[in-house]
């Protein structure tokens, strides 16, 4: 039993949007082959998978479907959470989200998930890029650090100490040395953060990686990890 993770995948099998990918270097070319490949290599039926996120290119749910299928036909158990790109996922529809997809997919957000003795908590997170005001920002991160502290929250009220915490965005932008996100992990005391996001060689190093204040960090967007999952948890 593993636990893998990898994020931004950026399906498009039903949509037309698939150029701003493919444009960005050779390892986007037919990674959705690549990828497959590499997790039938490694992951077995009682693995579990977690995708971070920037799933599909897909606006509504209804154009999704074939790349939800995709991840759904995926060896071992997969858990999603939610990237920016991921407008077919409103928050407010996880029930519905996680009904439908029973037994297939399991979508995180305001709520964890179990892994051995672990608690799977995450959400998409935020940090500042430049692209909005900072006002709007702050908004975006308060709101973000609510509803992980709510999935924290109900994994401790069932018993769980050991925390595993996944965020779409990285912990920190480029200037920050910490954040309430990374404030948050230390304070629930996690093993690990994982994130995605990140996309191309000049951003690999936009956040923290490795070790730090006894956390390990670690970036796993599907073109750093050229589509291999990366195992988390033996
Ligand atoms: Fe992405
Ligand atoms: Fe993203």
């Amino acid at each position: 039993m593993a636990l893998y993770a990898i994020g931004d995948l950026h399906l498009a099998f039903q949509s037309e949007v698939r150029a701003p990918m493919q444009t960005m270097g050779k390892v986007w070319i037919d990674h959705e082959r690549k990828f497959k490949e590499n997790c039938e290599k490694v992951i077995k039926e009682t693995d579990t998978l977690v995708l971070l996120g920037d799933h599909s290119w897909g606006r509504k749910l209804k154009d999704c479907r074939q790349d939800l299928q995709y991840i759904s036909d995926l060896p071992g158990r997969k858990i999603l959470l939610r990237g920016n790109h991921d407008m077919f996922w409103d928050v407010k529809k996880t029930g519905a989200l996680n009904e439908e997809y029973k037994g297939k997919l399991e979508f995180l957000q305001n709520n964890y998930y179990a892994y051995e003795d672990y608690a799977l908590v995450g959400t998409k997170g935020y940090c500042y890029e430049g692209k909005d005001s900072w006002d709007h920002a702050i908004k975006l991160v308060d709101r973000e650090l609510d509803r992980l502290e709510t999935s924290f929250e109900l994994a401790r009220a069932d018993g769980y100490s050991k925390f595993l915490m996944f965020l779409h965005y990285p912990p920190t932008n480029i200037f920050e040395k910490n954040s309430g996100f990374t404030k948050m992990a230390e304070r629930y005391k996690v093993e690990q953060v994982v994130y995605a996001h990140c996309h191309g060689q000049a951003r690999f190093h936009d956040s923290i990686r490795g070790k730090k204040r006894g956390i390990r960090y670690s970036l796993v967007s599907g073109d750093c990890l050229r589509w291999h999952p990366m195992k988390i948890i033996k």
